[in-house]
């Protein structure tokens, strides 16, 4: 008999090795190989026995879709498209303390209103599950609690004719199988489990929510594999010390991805916000430099965030550069541009960018935000009142034309603003008619003033006029931009 064979299986990647070593060669990650039992080898091929044929049938389904699960909760029913999907499974991802259990507990209870809904929670005693519920004011809802952690009695739980419409599962990481020997929470545990859990919800037909935490790189823990396995990964995110959460579709094959829902957590829980815009510009003030307002897309939402930056001399050899919200990477690129194309020394400054509110920002069309709350910061001098600036930023410093411009622009008119720091619209080359001419077209059905930036430079002398007639003397280094 062979001898059971173990193999070194990195937490963060999947990636399995012979040997142990400190650090991942697939994913590089450091002290991340945990010792597991090695599967049972896969047979060598199919061999001579013969299969049942499989049968194709058309794209259009005689009977009609079972309705989707909704919650009432409007932001979280945006995030999954409408409702989660009878048979599906979706992952909630995000750091411990972020507010999951709070969330699913709320999900549980809004839609235990109309259909069967299971809280299966592997991490906290029913008393301590009672004690929220009481706080969150659900203690009342036809919520089926339990307390387990093997994933056999889970499933025999579920079978059968009175299977729940919902299960919520908190957490993958603390469900186990019993036939693998690995802790709990190891690939190969989270794996099968989240496997085992999937079918069961798609021959019986509920809609599966599994919670995942996730490691400090902001991958769920044990691991990514989960990811390709389930219909829709949403993550919650958010400075535990805001009050504010967005729960964000990563991936969602019923739906779009990208969409988010905000929410405020309070002493009751969590709280839509129906307008996050007015929410993350409740504090802004026009009149300070360093300070430019996005005009942003959050899936199919236009979302208003302030971009705060502060620009102050360093005596350091490297000055210090930190970014919340943004990449920065990214600010690195924004500041090369400024330096190299348009004549803006920052090089011995140390550099801070915010993003108020505790959103995270990845759009490219932010670069513009950046490059003016950057340059403003750098001259003393504050934007035109109630603008809104986006655009993406090239190398050689062109600003460039970003989609969605009409939806930005109506969400900046909505929230009271009066001009916009917009790309120039070229025309299009070649034939037919151009896509961004159409833009322009809805753009100037606006009522705001638009102010169009063809190059970087362009802003720069914006500033650099508002600064010698304002108060504070502009620093730019007077260096010929570099253009084109
Ligand atoms: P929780 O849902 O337990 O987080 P997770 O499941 O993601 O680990 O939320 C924990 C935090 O939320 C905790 O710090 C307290 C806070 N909280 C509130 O502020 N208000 C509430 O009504 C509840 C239930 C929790
Ligand atoms: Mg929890």
């Amino acid at each position: 008999m062979a001898k059971a064979k173990t193999l070194y299986v990195c937490q963060n990647c999947g990636a399995s090795q012979s040997k142990w070593a400190g650090q991942c060669p697939a994913c590089q990650e450091w002290n991340t190989l945990v010792e597991e039992q090695a599967p049972e080898s896969a047979p060598k091929g199919l061999g001579a026995k013969k299969g049942r044929k499989i049968e194709f049938v058309g794209l259009k389904g005689a009977e009609a879709q079972p309705p989707r699960r909704t919650t009432g909760i409007a932001e979280f029913d945006r995030v999954t498209g409408g409702g989660m999907v009878p048979g599906s499974a979706t992952l909630v991802g995000g750091d411990p303390g972020i507010g999951k259990s709070t969330l699913l507990m709320q999900v549980a209870a809004a839609l235990s209103g109309n259909m069967r809904a299971a809280y299966v929670s592997g991490e906290e005693a029913i008393d301590q599950l009672r004690l929220r519920a009481a706080r969150l004011g659900l203690a009342e809802a036809a919520v089926g609690l339990a307390a387990a952690t093997s994933v056999r009695d889970i499933a025999a739980t579920l079978e059968g004719k009175d299977a729940p419409d919902v299960v919520v599962i908190d957490s993958i990481q603390c469900m186990f199988v019993d036939s693998i020997e690995s802790a709990p929470g190891t690939v190969s545990q989270v794996r099968t489990s989240a496997q085992e859990l999937i079918r069961l919800a798609k021959r019986g037909g509920f809609a599966l929510i599994l919670v995942g935490h996730v490691t400090k790189e902001g991958t769920i823990a044990g691991p990514r594999v989960l990811e390709h396995m389930v219909d829709t990964v949403l993550y919650f995110e958010g400075d535990p010390s805001h009050q504010f959460r967005v729960l964000r579709a990563v991936k969602n094959r019923f739906g779009p991805a990208d969409e988010i829902g905000v929410f405020e957590m309070m002493e009751t829980g969590l709280h839509e916000v129906p307008n996050p815009s007015a929410l993350f510009l409740s504090d802004h003030r026009d009149d300070v430099s360093g300070s430019a307002v996005f005009a942003g897309m959050e899936g199919t939402r236009p979302m208003l965030v302030e971009i705060q930056s502060l620009i102050a001399p360093s005596s350091q050899a490297t000055p210090r550069r930190a970014v919340v919200g943004w990449d920065s990477g990214r600010l690195a690129m924004i500041m090369a541009v400024l330096e190299a194309r348009c004549g803006v020394a920052l090089g011995g400054t140390e550099v801070y960018l915010n993003v108020a509110g505790g959103l995270k920002i990845s759009e490219p069309a932010a670069d513009l935000a950046v490059a003016a709350a950057l340059v403003s910061s750098v001259t003393g001098s504050p934007l035109p009142p109630e603008t809104v600036v986006f655009g993406e930023v090239g190398l050689s410093g062109e600003v460039r034309a970003v989609s969605q411009t009409e939806a930005r622009l109506k969400e900046a008119e909505k929230l009271g603003f009066t001009r916009a720091i917009v790309p120039k619209v070229r025309a299009r080359k070649g034939k037919g008619p151009g896509r961004s001419m159409d833009k322009r077209k809805d753009a100037t059905a606006t009522s705001l003033t638009i102010i169009e930036i063809d190059h970087l430079a362009d802003l720069v002398a914006r500033f650099e006029k508002a600064g010698a007639e304002g108060r504070n003397a502009p620093v730019i280094r007077a260096v010929a931009p570099e253009q084109g």
